[in-house]
């Protein structure tokens, strides 16, 4: 990582969580624990890379990504809801989560669920208030993330990779990639390609600008994932700040089990340049978008 890209992270991360300080209600708010289950799961040690990715998707095609802000943060708003509700016993079991304890197990089920239920809900409240302006922003931007987010988006997808355990063992290891491959796109790679769309849409992007945004934010949302596969059999739990080995222990469907970690490192590294490639046209605007390609690949975290 550049000094350069890991100081416009920093204030891309910075900004976006000024932003969710400003939208989401006090953590000192009723009812119960639910503000504090919501601030605590909100504001642990993490990448904001979904933020990153509409900022600076904006930035590419020529928007300005100071009005991207509040769709960056009801994006990290459905993003940690996801999160809370990957960990729950009813799902991937986790105990630890940005380096502390997952929400389930600081405050208690009932609370995590409603945590993430209330963050999925406040999200569209988010849209609808900071762009209300535009009747017809507003409108596509709700109709993107609702996708990315929704049945044949991400809840898909956690909904496919809960299905998905064990039950692959009779399939050939090419049938075995394909299924894999839709699991990662949906319950990953849809958020992330819906970032930058939302991103490239703030700015008015042409269409040609757009289809260059969905190819990079299709390839670099699967990559996101296949990293994160990665990492969960290459780096400790410490580091990581959350369960590593658990996809192994629980018989998930991973790019390094299909394909063993060169294949895995290869396969993150082709969808990289698939990426830049689609927003190589793109001038010195799209640099962090290229920086963060990059970042979601090599990173260790
Ligand atoms: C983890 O997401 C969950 C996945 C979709 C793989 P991140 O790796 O972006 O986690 P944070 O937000 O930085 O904690
Ligand atoms: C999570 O995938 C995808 C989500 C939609 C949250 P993982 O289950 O691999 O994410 P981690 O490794 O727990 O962060
Ligand atoms: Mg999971
Ligand atoms: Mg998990
Ligand atoms: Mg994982």
């Amino acid at each position: 990582m550049t000094a350069t890209f890991k100081s416009r992270l920093k204030e891309a991360q910075e900004s976006v969580e000024a932003c969710l300080k400003r939208v989401l209600p006090a953590e000192s708010e009723g009812p119960g624990e639910l503000h504090q289950a919501i601030h605590y799961s909100m504001f642990g040690r993490a990448k904001r890379v979904r933020p990153a990715l509409c900022l600076w998707s904006c930035e590419a095609a020529g928007g300005d990504p100071e009005r991207a802000l509040e769709m960056a943060a009801a994006l990290e708003m459905i993003h940690v809801y996801s999160l809370i509700h990957d960990d729950l016993p009813a799902m991937d079991d986790d105990d630890m989560r940005r380096g502390r304890p997952s929400c389930h197990k600081r405050f208690n089920q009932s609370t995590a669920i409603l945590a993430g239920d209330a963050l999925l809900t406040e999200a569209f409240a988010v849209l609808a208030e900071a762009y209300s302006e535009d009747g017809l922003l507003v409108r596509d931007l709700v109709r993107m993330l609702a996708k990315a987010a929704g049945a044949s988006g991400m809840v898909g997808g956690q909904a496919l990779d809960m299905a998905a355990m064990g039950a692959h063992d009779a399939l050939s290891a090419e049938e075995k990639l394909k299924a894999l491959e839709r699991v990662h796109a949906w319950k990953t790679g849809a958020l992330l390609l819906g970032s930058a769309l939302c991103g490239g849409r703030l700015a008015g992007a042409s269409a040609d600008v757009m289809g260059r945004l969905e190819t990079y934010g299709r390839c670099v949302g699967l990559a996101f994932q296949v990293t994160d596969d990665i990492l969960d059999c290459t780096v400790s739990s410490a580091e990581l700040g959350k369960t590593s080995g658990k996809d192994e222990a629980q018989g998930k469907l991973t790019y390094p089990g299909l394909l063993g970690l060169a294949g895995a490192r290869e396969k993150a590294d082709t969808l990289l340049s698939m990426a830049l490639e689609a927003i190589a046209p793109l001038g010195s605007e799209a640099d962090a978008l290229r920086d963060l390609g990059r970042f979601i690949v090599d990173r260790s975290l």
